[in-house]
């Protein structure tokens, strides 16, 4: 076997990039590099259209108005908050992405928009921040979070009475939207599971709708990727 086969390089497979041709052990350690795309992430027209169709389940899902105070999370470039950003008051928009953040604070420089303000946060090992929201969305993202389950506790100690948080995410997949050299992903969620989580968070009033489809070619056939929106409501006490 020659030594430019074994190299290691990374390809793009959907919203990841991923080790190819690495041992197995070395392909494990190589996350997903949202730095990386975040350049090159907007170019993508299904992205913007993803975030699109999402602000939309999102409108249909919920009374927005400029008085609510938003949090997003896993924000990327701000894709799904620019899409909303008319229908609320103050967004916070948190990713860990250095590269995802630079990209959305040039953005929102650019459009000269005074209502989004993007932060560094990881809400699985940085202290609760100190604002509370009456909306928290997020897109795409619960799935690259380690602990999901932990995770909407917080999300629901970020939330007033009454707050509701907003999740858009894979559904339940059989691997292939990633590839099995990225181990730092959860194959979607079954939507039974994902509410008893929120439930047991303190949220009620949950509700699943279709929110978009991604569609991929995997071994040269289309395969569809359903994307729910699912709303809860943060019970008050
Ligand atoms: C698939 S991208 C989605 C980005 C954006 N929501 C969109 O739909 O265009 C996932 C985002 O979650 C962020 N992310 C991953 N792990 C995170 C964590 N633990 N906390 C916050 N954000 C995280 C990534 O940096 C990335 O921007």
């Amino acid at each position: 076997m020659g030594q430019a086969f074994q190299q290691t390089f990374t390809f793009l497979i959907g919203d990841c990039f991923v080790a190819k041709n690495a041992p197995r052990n070395d392909r494990e350690l190589f996350m997903t590099n949202f730095d990386e795309r975040a350049r090159d992430w907007d170019s993508d027209p299904l992205k913007v259209e993803r975030a699109r169709d999402v602000a939309d389940a999102i409108r249909k899902a919920v009374p927005l108005s400029t008085s609510m105070n938003a949090l997003e999370y896993g924000c990327g470039t701000g894709l799904l908050s620019f899409a909303l950003q008319t229908d609320l008051g103050q967004i916070t928009l948190a990713d860990t992405s250095q590269g995802m953040l630079d990209v959305l604070a040039e953005k929102i420089h650019t459009a000269g928009v005074q209502n989004m303000h993007p932060i560094k946060l990881d809400l699985a090992t940085d202290p609760l921040p100190a604002e509370r929201y009456q909306l928290t969305y997020s897109l795409m993202t619960l799935h690259h979070i380690h602990d999901p389950r932990e995770m909407i506790y917080k999300f629901h100690a970020l939330l007033e009475p009454n707050g509701y948080l907003l999740v858009a995410d894979l559904d339940k997949e059989d691997g292939t939207f990633h590839t099995d050299g990225t181990t730092d992903v959860h194959k979607g969620f079954e939507r039974v599971e994902l509410q008893k989580w929120v439930e047991a968070a303190g949220f009620g009033n949950v509700t699943f709708s279709p929110a978009y489809e991604i569609k991929k070619m995997i071994d040269d056939r289309e395969k569809v990727f359903p994307v729910f929106l699912m709303s809860a409501r943060k019970i008050p006490g």
